[in-house]
Parts: structure tokens; C-alpha cells; sequence
């Protein structure tokens, strides 16, 4: 392979989002935008990246603080004057050599890495200046039209609202992903001119003087239409949302998952769900959380960075919240919010109750509305339920408390102090009874 830099374009204002997040920041199914042209750089093993960002990029230095890629720099634009502005700003930082630049922009998020395989097989073949990616759209909306005089040959990129009539009926677009040989890059880019109704620098002119210049120019079709997607606003992110988690889901069908009412249901990237489970909508699985093989996920579960593992059954209405491991064979019902704890194998916590900051061993039965009191307002403590305890029903654990392996809770209890392995332990007062008693008028 020929020595490729990229270019990462996330510099645009952004201001049809209508928030103060830079726009590369938003997340789509579960990943800030600038998460996806990042990974493809990983996945094709580009050493070099250079991110052009505007002037106001802390939130986006401090997600590359944990999301690190070898090789990457920050070049600051400002103020953005347009994407062939963005490009020279790149080249204003010490940039990284090579002979062939990728320019990926920060807003097209759904670009394969098979798409961008042939589109650097096809610039080799050809010995091309410049290859962009291209697809065919019924509906061609506003972005870039891809011009071709009758030969075929492209001739230029014109933006939609510098489109004559004619230019507008053209259904082929720029994706506005290339790669151009260093030497034309960087002798064309001082050659742009803001001469369009927005008056900015457009990276998309340099297919024009290219054409010009008799330089080779190829181009190749996005393996899938709809890799061109791009977000402006947020509408867009619903709709492509919407398709992501459509593939989501139907990858994960292919791998043995079955899902009932999956429109409601929402997955992120990292999620993994083992063969044979059953996952009821609406529900919301998310972060990296694990689902083993042949678990139930009934509906409204909401489960966050927690590990479910095979053959447990979860809500419906249960809510995970981040470092929950549930054990295999555990049943976590309706109204139960655990947090921060471990279920031990098949144990169950099956309605009303709150669990924070426990250790549950194997085979526990904590009944209805038990609440570990795991808080006192400054500092948060454990309990821990050794295996086969029985809880009785409207039970509090007031933590650090620790109950023996076997031990009985009677119901209604309120638990300060530790019990051991065995035992009954109950804080009930006695029940009292007035015989034949009437209310006195
Ligand atoms: C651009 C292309 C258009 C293509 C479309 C595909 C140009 C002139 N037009 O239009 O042909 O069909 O993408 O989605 O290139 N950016 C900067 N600095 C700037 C301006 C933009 O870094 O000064 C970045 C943006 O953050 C974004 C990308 O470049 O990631 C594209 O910019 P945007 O303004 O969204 O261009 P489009 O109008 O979508
Ligand atoms: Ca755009």
C-alpha cells in the first residue's frame, strides 16, 4: 500500500444541530460521529491522522483522551472558512508525510472500510490525482452534484445551491470522501478561491482544476447508498439511527438472538447478546453490556455497562445500572434496580426491591421491596447476602452488614448488624391485639 495520511474534516460549525456541542461530539447509535471515521483509520492501520477542529474543541480533546488512536494531531482552523480551508489548516501543523492523503469528513459516518478498500485499490490502479466516492440518489437533497461531461469524464463537483437547473437534476453525488495524490493536494489547494454563495474555500473545487489540468480523476460507488448519509441536523441522526439499529438488530438475529417488538428496541455499538436469548421491546441496551446465551430480556429493561449471564431472566421493568453482573440462572423481576452488585447463580430479586453495593452469593432469595440502605449521605457501604439466604419480603439491609451462608430474614425486618450462617434474624415487634375493641364516639 502506497503511504497514506489521513485527514479528518470536524472544524464546521454545526449550527443546523443547534446545540453548543461540536457537531462531531453528537452520538449516533451510542458513538460520537468522530468515533466512526476514527475506527475505520484503526481498522485500516493508517498511521498518521491529522483532525482539523474549530477553536472551540475541548469536548472533543477530552474524548480522544480516552478513546486514543496512534498517530493522531490536532490542527486548529479558525475561524472555518470551508472544507478546502479546513485542508489547508491541516497542512498548516507540522503534517505528517506521505504520498497519498485520505480525507474522511467528520459528519459522513457510515462509510465502510470495504468502500474505502476500492476506493484506494482504484487511485493505485489508475495513478489517479484525485478519487472521490460517489453514489446514485433518487433523492439527491443538497448535497454535492457530480458533474460528467458526455465522455463520462468527471469534470467538477457543484454544491446544490450553486447548482444551475440542470446540475440539480443530477442524481450522481459526492460523498465527500477522497484520496488525492500529496503533490496535487498541496499545489491546488493554494489555488482556491471563495468564489460561491457561501464564500468559502471548497475542497470539492479541486475535481474542477484537476479536470483542468488534464490530471487523472476516478471515481468509485460507495459499496452501499446510503454509506453517503451525512448530518446536518438532527433529524438526520434519527433517521440514521434508525437504519443502524435495524442492521444491529439483524446482525445479532443472524447470530441466534430472537427479538420481539424490535422497533422500540435500542442497542449500542458495544453491546454483546449470546445465541438463543430473547430480548421483548421496548428496552434499552447499552455501553458494554454483556448478554449471555439464552437469557430473557423481557420489555422496558433499561441495562447499562452490566453483564447478564446465560440463562437469567431480566424484568420486565428492570433497570441495570452500571457494574451490575448478574450470575446465570438469576432472576431479576419487575420494579428492581440494581447497581454496582453481584447476583449470584440463581438467585432472584424478583419484585420492589433495590439493591446497591451488594455481593448476593448462589441460590439467594431476597423478597419482595428489599432495600439495601448502602448510603449515609456521605460515603456508600456493602452488604453482603452469603449463598442461600432467604430475605422475607420488605426488608432493609442498613450497610456495612453481612448475612452467614443459609441464614433466615424474617419479613419486615430492618437488618444493622451482621448474621450469622444459620441463624433467623428478625427485628419485628410483637403484634398486639385489643379484643372487641370500638372506636369511641
Ligand atoms: C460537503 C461537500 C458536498 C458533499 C457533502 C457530503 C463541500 C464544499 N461540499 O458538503 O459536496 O456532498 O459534504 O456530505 O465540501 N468542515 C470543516 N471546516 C469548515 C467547513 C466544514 O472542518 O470550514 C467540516 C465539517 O465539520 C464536516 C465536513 O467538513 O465534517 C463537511 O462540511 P459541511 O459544511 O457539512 O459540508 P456539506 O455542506 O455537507
Ligand atoms: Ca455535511
Amino acid at each position: 500500500m502506497p503511504s497514506i495520511a489521513a485527514i479528518i474534516l470536524a472544524a464546521g460549525k454545526g449550527t443546523r444541530m443547534k446545540s453548543d456541542l461540536p457537531k462531531v461530539m453528537h452520538l449516533v447509535a451510542g458513538r460520537p460521529l468522530l468515533d466512526y471515521p476514527l475506527t475505520l483509520i484503526q481498522q485500516l492501520k493508517i498511521p498518521a491522522t491529522t483532525l482539523v477542529v474549530a477553536k472551540d474543541h475541548a469536548p472533543i480533546r477530552a474524548f480522544l483522551k480516552n478513546r486514543a488512536v496512534n498517530g493522531t494531531q490536532l490542527a486548529i482552523q479558525d475561524p472555518p472558512l470551508g472544507t478546502g480551508h479546513a485542508v489547508m489548516s491541516a497542512f498548516k501543523k507540522r503534517s505528517p508525510k506521505a504520498k497519498h492523503y485520505l480525507i474522511l469528513s467528520g459528519d459522513v459516518p457510515l462509510v465502510s472500510r470495504e468502500t474505502i478498500q476500492k476506493l484506494i485499490a482504484a487511485h493505485q490502479a489508475k495513478n489517479a490525482a484525485l478519487t472521490l466516492v460517489t453514489a446514485s440518489l433518487d433523492s439527491p437533497g443538497a448535497y454535492g452534484r457530480v458533474v460528467r461531461a458526455p465522455s463520462g469524464q468527471v469534470t467538477g463537483i457543484v454544491e446544490m445551491r450553486d447548482a444551475s437547473p440542470q446540475e440539480a437534476e443530477i442524481k450522481e453525488i459526492n460523498l465527500a470522501i477522497y484520496l488525492i495524490e500529496a503533490e496535487f493536494l498541496k499545489s491546488s489547494l493554494t489555488l482556491l478561491t471563495p468564489n460561491n454563495s457561501q464564500k468559502e474555500y471548497y475542497l470539492t473545487d479541486l475535481v474542477r482544476l484537476a479536470a483542468a489540468q488534464g490530471r487523472t480523476i476516478e471515481t468509485i460507488f460507495a459499496a452501499h447508498p446510503y454509506e453517503g448519509m451525512g448530518v446536518n441536523n438532527r433529524k438526520e441522526i434519527l433517521q440514521m439511527e434508525k437504519m443502524i439499529m435495524a442492521e444491529r438488530l439483524a446482525s445479532y438475529s443472524e447470530a441466534g438472538v430472537r427479538f420481539v417488538n424490535p422497533d422500540g428496541i435500542y442497542i449500542d455499538a458495544e453491546v454483546t447478546i449470546g445465541a438463543g436469548t430473547v430480548v421483548y421491546g421496548p428496552n434499552y441496551l447499552l455501553g458494554k453490556t454483556k448478554i449471555g446465551a439464552d437469557c430473557v430480556i423481557k420489555a422496558y429493561c433499561y441495562i447499562e455497562d452490566s453483564s447478564v449471564a446465560e440463562k437469567a431472566l431480566i424484568g420486565p421493568f428492570a433497570h441495570l445500572r452500571p457494574g451490575s453482573e448478574i450470575g446465570p440462572e438469576a432472576k431479576i423481576g419487575n420494579f428492581v434496580e440494581i447497581k454496582k452488585s453481584k447476583i449470584g447463580a440463581g438467585s432472584k430479586v424478583n419484585h420492589l426491591s433495590y439493591i446497591g453495593d451488594a455481593v448476593i452469593g448462589k441460590k439467594v432469595n431476597v423478597g419482595a421491596g428489599t432495600i439495601t440502605c448502602n448510603y449515609d449521605g456521605v460515603n456508600k457501604f456493602k452488604t453482603v447476602l452469603e449463598d442461600g439466604v432467604f430475605v422475607g419480603s420488605d426488608t432493609q439491609f442498613v450497610a456495612p452488614v453481612r448475612v452467614g451462608k443459609g441464614a433466615y430474614i424474617g419479613a419486615g425486618s430492618t437488618i444493622t448488624k451482621n448474621v450469622k450462617p444459620g441463624s433467623l434474624a428478625l427485628t419485628r415487634t410483637e403484634q398486639k391485639e385489643i379484643r372487641n375493641w370500638k372506636r369511641k364516639k
